[in-house]
């Protein structure tokens, strides 16, 4: 072999190494790695998928407190339009919740599931305190503080 041989037959072994050191890291070998390097019953939540849901709840979270503003003018129709605006965050909350402690069975955060009871908990109190004939705000305002147990201690 002439030197130029070995010189191309090196540049060929070495786009080979960094393709192979691509491909380990890409999410989907990283997700099948996963598979053993975690025990089979645990689930592991993708970062990317509760950063999104997060993102979600803040979006709610914003509706929500808007929504609590108490409406100018106090007619039927006003105080209906409020309670279906603070009903419906508060149910996609509880949707996000479920979403997130789908994979039950246990999670890369165990104490996560904790918090997501305990927040989960909050919304249904609120939901129910703002169904009433006589619709009562106060937990609903108080569901922000279930966001702020959990960052305290996961983030
Ligand atoms: C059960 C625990 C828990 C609850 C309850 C919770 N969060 Fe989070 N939140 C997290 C974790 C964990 C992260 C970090 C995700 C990451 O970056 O990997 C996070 C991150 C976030 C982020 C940053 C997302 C990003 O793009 O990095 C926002 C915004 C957020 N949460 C909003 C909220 C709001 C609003 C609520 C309540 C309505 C809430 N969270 C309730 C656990 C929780």
């Amino acid at each position: 072999m002439n030197s130029l041989r070995i010189k191309q037959l090196t540049i060929l072994i070495i786009i080979a190494i960094c393709l192979l050191i691509l491909v380990a890291c890409s999410n989907d070998v990283a997700k099948s790695l996963r598979k053993v390097t975690y025990p089979p019953d645990f689930t592991y939540t993708e970062p990317a998928q509760v950063r999104s849901n997060m993102d979600e709840l803040a979006l709610q979270m914003r509706l929500l407190d808007q929504a609590l503003v108490p409406p100018q003018d106090d007619d039927e129709l006003a105080m209906e339009r409020q309670r279906n605006e603070v009903l419906t965050s508060l149910k996609e909350m509880s949707k996000i919740a479920t979403e997130l402690s789908a994979g039950n069975g246990g999670s890369n955060h165990p104490y996560m599931q904790d918090y997501l009871r305990d927040f989960a908990k909050k919304v249904d109190r609120a939901k129910v305190n703002a169904s009433f004939a006589q619709p009562n705000y106060y937990f609903a305002g108080k569901v922000s503080g279930g966001c702020t147990n959990c960052h305290r201690v996961v983030r």
